[in-house]
Formats: C-alpha cells, sequence, structure tokens
C-alpha cells in the first residue's frame, strides 16, 4: 500500500520496471560514482583478464565489458532487453553480443560476470541466471556475481541511493523501492538475505571461494559498503 503511494507521488519521474532498462540507458553510460565504486572494485577482484574468455551477463550498456576488453580480455556480452544490446554495439564488435541466451556458448568462459542483475530480478529468475552462468563456464572457470548490498537495505541514504525500505526483517524476501542519485530514477529493489544467495549459489554447483563488498565509507555518520560481489568456483 505504502509502496503504491510512493510510486503515484513518484508520478514525475521514471521508475525502472522490468525489461524496461532501455530507458535509463544514458544514466547507466554516464555513471561516475558508482563505476568508482563498483566498475573499478570488480575489475580488481578478477585480476589479469589478458586473452581471457569472459560472459557478462545483464551487460546493459556494456561499459564493464568495454573496460575489459580494453584490458586484453575477449568479452561477449548478453542482455535480456535487445534494445539496450542495440545501444551498446557503440563498445563492442556485434560478434560479441547476444540477444539470444540460447546462443551463449556452454562450457566455455574463464570468468562470467553478472553485475547488479540479480537484485533487480524475480526469485526464480536468480536461479535460472546462476545456472546459466554455471553452464558457461568451463569446469576451472570462475563467476563474479555483484549486488546491492542487502545490509544495507534500511540504511536510509548512502552517496548512491535514497531507500524507502518499509520496516521489514532483514531476514524476509521483499521489494522496496530505491531512488538512484545518479540519473534520479526510481528502481524496485528486490532484498534477500545473504544466506538466500549463498544457498542459491550452492545449489547450482558453485562453490563459494570468497563473499567481498566494496570499499566502506562513512556517509550521514553510518559506514556503508554499497556492493556485496560473490566470488565463485564452477
Ligand atoms: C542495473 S543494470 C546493470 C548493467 C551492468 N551490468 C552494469 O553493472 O553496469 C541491469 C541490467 O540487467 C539486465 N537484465 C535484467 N534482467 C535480466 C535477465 N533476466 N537476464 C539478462 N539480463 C537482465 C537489464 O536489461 C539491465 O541491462
Amino acid at each position: 500500500m505504502w509502496e503504491q503511494k510512493y510510486r503515484n507521488n513518484m508520478s514525475s519521474r521514471i521508475v525502472v520496471e522490468k525489461n524496461e532498462w532501455d530507458r535509463v540507458y544514458k544514466d547507466l553510460e554516464n555513471e561516475v560514482i558508482k563505476t568508482s565504486t563498483y566498475d573499478d572494485c570488480i575489475i580488481q577482484l578478477i585480476g589479469d583478464v589478458k586473452n581471457k574468455r569472459i560472459l557478462d551477463y545483464g551487460g546493459g550498456p556494456g561499459v564493464i565489458a568495454k573496460a575489459l576488453k580494453d584490458l586484453g580480455a575477449n568479452v561477449d556480452i548478453y542482455d535480456n532487453n535487445e534494445r539496450i544490446l542495440k545501444m551498446a554495439n557503440n563498445r563492442l564488435s556485434s560478434k560479441n553480443i547476444m540477444p539470444d541466451k540460447n546462443n551463449i556458448p556452454q562450457n566455455t568462459y574463464d570468468f562470467a560476470l553478472c553485475n547488479l542483475v540479480v537484485c533487480i530480478v524475480e526469485d526464480d529468475e536468480v536461479v535460472d541466471i546462476t545456472k546459466d552462468i554455471y553452464n558457461a563456464l568451463h569446469k576451472e572457470g570462475s563467476a563474479f556475481v555483484g549486488f546491492c548490498n542487502p545490509k544495507i537495505y534500511n540504511v536510509h541514504e548512502s552517496k548512491l541511493d535514497i531507500r524507502h525500505s518499509g520496516n521489514i526483517n532483514y531476514e524476509e524476501n521483499h521489494e522496496y523501492l530505491k531512488e538512484k542519485k545518479e540519473g534520479g530514477y526510481i528502481v524496485p529493489e528486490k532484498h534477500r538475505p545473504l544466506e538466500w544467495y549463498s544457498k542459491i549459489f550452492e545449489e547450482a554447483g558453485f562453490l563459494i571461494k570468497e563473499i567481498s563488498f566494496t570499499p566502506e565509507y562513512v556517509f550521514k555518520e553510518k559506514a556503508i559498503n554499497d556492493f556485496v560481489i560473490y566470488t565463485l568456483k564452477k
């Protein structure tokens, strides 16, 4: 109820619903704080990517994919939004862009990335995405799955976001609305505890090698790590 009221009040702002991410393509392309907070961190975590085959699942405008390509990786990108992929072809050549997930090569990639996707999709989609990533990796491959840190779901404001999370327990899967300061649009965010994600990743066959967080900073007297990144071994 409160959420519907909030959505109505926000009618002058873009609320990015499922499959609508092309509406904020320019905003995603022009993010500065997110790039320095998240992209730089995950690129460092992956390490040497020269000549590695990488799948970026839900890669959006291809900003991270392009950064990895510039470091010498061979990057393919898949996204379920065809419109966004069409626009991403100024960064990657069309042979590296996959609009159909049935064409993702199996048992192939050294690394698979899934950045800020699982926290915006339904529970069963997280399961499907995890399986797709698992199947795409070769037997020594690793996945890096990063998403908004659920531990700060009830911190009202960070450098990046303003959250309207209601009064719901950390342990309960639920949705809340998040305002992106970069772009000014609203995202319905799926909150799930880390334990929920760990179980899904392990059930897909992954070994959880590391759970890391983007660097902590203090904002309005609260210590904040905006994102969590799982390193998963096939
Ligand atoms: C917040 S954007 C993140 C883009 C990019 N990964 C990044 O970190 O800059 C989320 C992206 O996930 C894509 N997406 C959402 N659900 C998806 C799904 N089920 N399969 C593949 N891509 C999905 C959206 O189209 C969008 O491009």
